[in-house]
């Protein structure tokens, strides 16, 4: 287990808030002093635009601002170039399928997704599949609720043009077998997009070794800002397609009537981008390497475990996925509401999220109005488990009355 009373030193919040009992850290994580701090250090110390000034000031905050590419690209294993800078896994997704696949998806041609995709890499690609003529075919979940190999073997078809899946479902918790469906796409020169918004805080992500064409994941599920994203493609389809938003920084030569542009990946970068949160981003990443992957893994399982050990013995309670790998705990206490079990959760300062979670298809395919969720993470600890199987408990024995 990791040592979570030196770990909170790190998160001013629990200054705030002593007793506060997170568990939803699938939707934003706390953030880290280092983080914190490297933001103030910008606005305080360099706070100026990058890639623009001719002083000395503004070179300092653009290479910050390199710097940090280059941190991120050598986090995930790829190349600093093949690193966009977006506003979040969301604007990353659209990005993909707004301009890789409305220049690439043809009538006919099918994409697969799967039931367990957050909106942000659904909608988009539903989008796609209206404007061109293409057609969504959707990965059949296992009893349990998994995207497996079998499954997306089942929908793979001679039309199939892009694949877009997430890396771990922020429902269910589960990871995809990614690697081996990236594998299969590629032997038939199919596109794999890969949200990781909810893998990158867990998992050791290796792009070289994933193989994917596409990732996409956020700063702040990471313990980093809010506001900042990333981007990853491989160059030579980054290279390839039209930036989306046009205008200062990403051109190259105006004309009266045309312009040409930066090469990727400035040319995704319009408008002066979230300087600080991308310089913060960096300290987010050296804090989360520094914990080590194996042991953020390892801490997380137990807790969860332990938790799921605790829920499964309570009646009245249901798991929805109790062999989850990375904390995420989705639950419903039987007969209440989860808005209105969240509500009892928070008087007792314990944050969780109640509801659908951006991923509507993932009731409903668990045939539910929406579910609990508590979302483990790092500064997480027993005592945390405990208050929420007490208050679980007390809810559950609450609501009984009515
Ligand atoms: N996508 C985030 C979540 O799952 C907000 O809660």
């Amino acid at each position: 287990m990791l040592d979570t009373t030196s770990i909170r030193k790190h998160f001013p919040i629990y200054e705030q808030h002593p007793d506060l009992v997170y568990l939803d850290s699938g939707a934003s994580s706390l953030k880290v002093k280092t983080v914190i701090d490297k933001m103030d250090e910008y606005y305080t110390k360099y706070g100026v635009n990058v890639h623009r000034g001719v002083y000395n000031l503004s070179h300092q905050a653009s290479e910050e601002y390199e710097e940090a590419r280059d941190v991120v690209a050598n986090f995930i294993n790829a190349k600093a170039k093949e690193i966009v800078f977006t506003k979040g896994t969301t604007s990353a997704l659209n990005l993909v399928a707004a301009s890789y696949g409305l220049e690439n998806v043809e009538s006919g041609d099918e994409i697969i997704v799967s039931e367990l995709e957050h909106h942000s890499n659904l909608l988009p690609w539903q989008r796609v599949a209206r404007i061109k003529g293409a057609k969504l075919r959707y990965i059949p979940l296992d009893t349990e609720g998994r995207i497996t190999v079998e499954g997306f073997l089942s929908v793979l078809s001679p039309k199939t043009k892009v694949v877009a899946i997430t890396y771990v479902s922020n429902v269910m918790g589960y990871i995809t077998p990614i690697k081996e469906i990236i594998k299969i796409a590629h032997e038939r020169n199919i596109v794999v997009v890969v949200d990781a918004a909810q893998a990158i805080q867990h998992l050791k992500v290796d792009v070289k070794d994933l193989d994917c064409d596409f990732l996409a994941f956020s700063g702040h599920k990471m313990c980093g800002p809010t506001g900042v994203g990333v981007l990853y493609g491989k160059y030579e389809l980054l290279e390839k397609m039209p930036p989306l938003e046009l205008g200062g920084d990403m051109n190259d030569d105006v004309q009266l009537y045309d312009a040409t542009y930066k090469v990727a990946p400035y040319k995704f970068e319009a408008g002066t981008p979230p300087i600080a949160e991308v310089i913060g981003l960096k300290e987010a990443i050296y804090y989360l390497e520094k914990l080590g992957f194996d042991n953020i893994q390892n801490h997380v399982k137990e807790l969860a475990d332990y938790a799921i050990g605790k829920m499964k013995a309570i009646d009245g309670v249901t798991v929805y996925n109790p062999t989850a790998e990375t904390g995420i705990i989705a639950f419903n206490i039987d007969g209440v509401h989860p808005h209105d079990a969240a509500t009892n959760f928070d008087e007792n300062q314990i944050c969780l999220r109640a509801g659908h979670h951006c991923a509507q298809l993932v009731t409903k395919w668990l045939r539910c109005v929406g579910t609990l969720r508590a979302t483990i993470y790092i500064y997480n600890n027993k005592h945390d488990i405990d208050t929420f199987i007490e208050t679980l408990i007390n809810t559950r024995d609450f609501f009984k009355q009515f």
